[in-house]
């Protein structure tokens, strides 16, 4: 399939999912207000890749993060997507494999991993619905 359709309605504030995209997880998650807030509060010129959060979203979107789940390391899937998993010290996903952590905006902040976590192509074809590809 060389694209996804998404179903936003049922992703409450704070909950994420993972769907296969080209044969690759893509994580959904649909972030809290202090997840935003963390996003944004960070001095980006101090980031091993920099990024702003505006970068990472789509206008006007903030809430929706939509990253591929793959660590940027060695291709680990990270941690971070179901409520009971470790998240990491940045409070968005932790590669279980060597130790890497990734922010509320799927940026590297710690570990080995030497890129953000890849954004991939999507729009929002309506406002509770998003195609991935
Ligand atoms: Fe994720 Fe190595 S594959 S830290």
């Amino acid at each position: 399939l060389s694209s996804t359709d998404v179903e936003l309605a049922p992703i409450a504030e704070g909950q994420a999912i993972t769907v296969m995209w080209r044969g690759k997880p893509v994580f959904v998650r649909h972030r809290t207000a202090k997840e935003i807030q963390e996003a944004r509060s960070v001095n980006v010129g101090e980031l091993r890749d920099p990024a702003p959060d505006s970068a990472r979203v789509k206008p006007g979107k903030d809430q929706w993060l939509i990253v591929i789940g793959v660590c940027t390391h060695l291709g680990c899937v990270p941690l971070g997507q179901k409520p009971t998993d470790p998240r990491g010290d940045y409070d968005g996903w932790f590669c279980p494999c060597h130790g890497s952590h990734y922010d509320t905006a799927g940026r590297v902040r710690r570990g080995p991993a030497p890129l953000n976590l890849a954004l991939p192509t999507y729009a929002f074809t309506s406002d509770t619905r998003v195609r991935i590809g």
